[in-house]
């Protein structure tokens, strides 16, 4: 029996569509890192708009959670995990819910009912006690003395981010014990491991914090695919079930060195390489780097190599290759784009390891010389900086290094470095700009320039709904995400077109202002996180076409552009269209 087809199976014979996993980056939300939950992506709907495949609808979603990253070598986490989920949008609310994920458990995973208790909400000011579930629960024969009644610390989800969609759950959870099961439930008891949550989402939590009954009454479900198979198997350690067995196993091969007694370093490797491959396995293409996605993906990609060479593994030598296509092997049957990417994954992954394998050996010595050395257990801001500067070690590498001998990084020291460092070479790369730009940034100014003019012809043309969603720049062409569910007509492209080639024609020129953060909302500037701004915002103004929050750089004046085609529009995802362009 495989968890994932069952529970697909079951709730699409409760009448549910099957939705397609969304990738693991966030499409249109650029302040989150990762999708943490299965009802990440489906926000929107959660809110009233209408989804493509229904109201009830079924998944599993890949996540990454980064909470818990350090928590990585222990029997349980991960930083990679699927999440089953089942949901009604405006459907069905807590009667069918509960009885569904009962019937499931109970009919087709043959969990005893002995083994389930539950928590429900107790209540609170804006909310009161779901005494309706815990009937519900109880016509289904879950006993009094195991419904706990909790605050909204335990028992009530979201939003996911500072504001959208919540509510108040009920949570499942199996005794997971050879112990006799007890009368009673105790939530506190670690015997009883939560293994699904019901959230009955009817509520959106407004920027002001307050919470307003959403337009109708959904549920999002969410099952923990990893900690259930674990359950279902009935071992402590994630590892050692189906999901990873393989994986482990081809560990110990690589390594000629038993799992038992090398647990940590095998369960890093695992994990952070399968969340590697999640990673560089989207189409977007992330690669590591200092920043975002990028920087997580190095660090994962990096503590690995580290752990690795903590096992004896010949770093120079395909493991990583070997794991890596043991993991894409074992995933892609549900996630194809991880086959479809195997390639770049596994470039991504050895050019990385080419990378810091060079500098690994000499920092490790770099650090050993400098703990010698030391006067007590703090290790200074410089060595930590050098560690990352010269020899690319993750400040959280340097931490974990030092923890293993009972000591201390100088964190903030660190971080004031780290800052300075940044800043100098920001003010570098200004400078860089301003003495001439390279044929490269020429052209990407370029590009850059005319988004925020494809944006305001946008807004002429179809309305002022439009908002730009994204946005990537190459020096040969430009690609721009935007709020818009309908395909655009050839006539609105084609209006679209010719409205950007008439403001390159009319050569306006384009001013940099700098202003207050309020000053600018009040004249409707453009912005698309405006949280990401500080108090005094840069903004740019095409005369009266244009006035955007934005960095730069630009060109002075729009007859700097050559002409402007739409090569191609199309859908990105659901309420977002996806232009690609050229000036030529
Ligand atoms: N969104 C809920 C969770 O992540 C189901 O637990």
């Amino acid at each position: 029996m495989n968890l994932k087809d069952e529970y697909i199976k079951f709730f699409v014979s409760k009448g549910h569509k099957q939705i397609p996993s969304a990738p693991v980056i966030p499409e249109n939300d650029p302040t989150c890192l990762f999708t943490t939950a299965g009802m990440q992506p489906l926000v929107p709907y959660l809110m009233g708009q209408k989804h493509p495949a229904g109201t009830r609808l079924v998944d599993y979603q890949k996540c990454v959670r980064l909470n818990d990253l350090d928590e990585v070598g222990d029997k349980t986490h991960h930083t990679f995990f699927e999440m089953l989920g089942n949901w009604s949008l405006g459907d069905y609310f807590k009667e069918e819910s509960i009885a569904w994920s009962f019937e499931f458990l109970t009919e087709v995973l043959h969990i005893p009912i002995k083994r389930l208790a539950v928590t429900v909400f107790k209540g609170n000011d804006t909310v009161e006690k779901d005494t309706e579930s815990a009937n519900y629960w109880k016509s289904h024969g879950i006993k009094e003395e195991k419904i706990a009644y909790l605050d909204a610390e335990n028992n009530w989800w979201g939003p996911a981010g500072e504001t959208g969609p919540c509510g108040p759950d009920t949570e499942i959870f199996y005794w997971r014990s050879n112990d006799d099961v007890p009368e009673k439930f105790d939530p506190e008891d670690e015997r009883w491991v939560e293994i699904w949550n019901n959230v009955f989402m009817q509520y959106n939590k407004t920027d002001q914090g307050k919470f307003v009954p959403l337009k109708q009454k959904n549920v999002d479900t969410g099952m923990g695919y990893e900690r259930v198979v674990a359950v279902l198997e009935g071992v402590d350690d994630n590892y050692q079930t189906s999901v990873w067995k393989d994986v482990i196993h081809k560990i110990e091969e690589i390594s000629h060195l038993p799992y038992q007694g090398n647990e940590k370093s095998m369960r890093i490797i695992a994990d952070h390489l399968r969340t590697s491959v999640m990673i560089a396995g989207e189409d977007i293409g992330i690669k590591p780097s200092n920043t975002d996605q990028g920087y997580i993906l190095r660090r994962l990609i990096r503590r690995a190599i580290r752990h690795a060479k903590a096992l004896n593994i010949d770093v120079s030598s395909h493991w990583e290759e070997q794991i890596a296509s043991l993991l894409i092997e074992q995933y892609q049957e549900y996630y194809p784009e991880v086959k479809r990417n195997k390639e770049v994954i596994l470039n991504v992954l050895k050019t990385e390891k080419e990378k810091f394998s060079k500098t690994l050996e000499k920092g490790l010595r770099e650090f050993e010389k400098a703990i010698s050395h030391l006067q007590d257990n703090v290790i200074p801001k410089e060595v930590a900086f050098k560690l990352y500067d010269t020899y690319g070690f993750p400040i959280e590498l340097t931490i974990e290094l030092a923890s293993e001998k009972n000591m201390k990084v100088d964190e903030k020291g660190f971080q004031e470095k780290f800052k300075e460092h940044q800043e100098k070479s920001r003010m570098g790369a200004e400078q860089k700009f301003k003495g001439g730009l390279s044929g490269q940034g020429e052209m990407e100014t370029k590009y850059h320039t005319a988004t925020h003019l494809l944006n305001a012809a946008l807004k002429e043309v179809l309305g002022s709904h439009v908002h730009q969603k994204g946005s990537n720049i190459t020096p040969e062409r430009m690609r721009f995400d935007f709020s818009h569910d309908k395909k655009m007509t050839e006539e609105e492209k084609q209006k679209t077109e010719d409205l950007v080639n008439d403001y390159i024609k009319r050569a306006i020129p384009v001013e940099k202002l700098e202003m207050k953060k309020e000053d600018a909302l009040k004249l409707g500037a453009e912005a698309m996180f405006i949280d990401k701004y500080g108090d005094v915002v840069t903004l740019y103004k095409i005369g009266d076409v244009s006035l955007e929050f934005c960095g730069g750089p630009h060109v002075s004046n729009t007859s700097e552009l050559p002409h402007f085609k739409i090569i191609k529009e199309e859908a990105s995802s659901s309420g977002v269209r996806r232009i690609k362009a050229k000036l030529q």
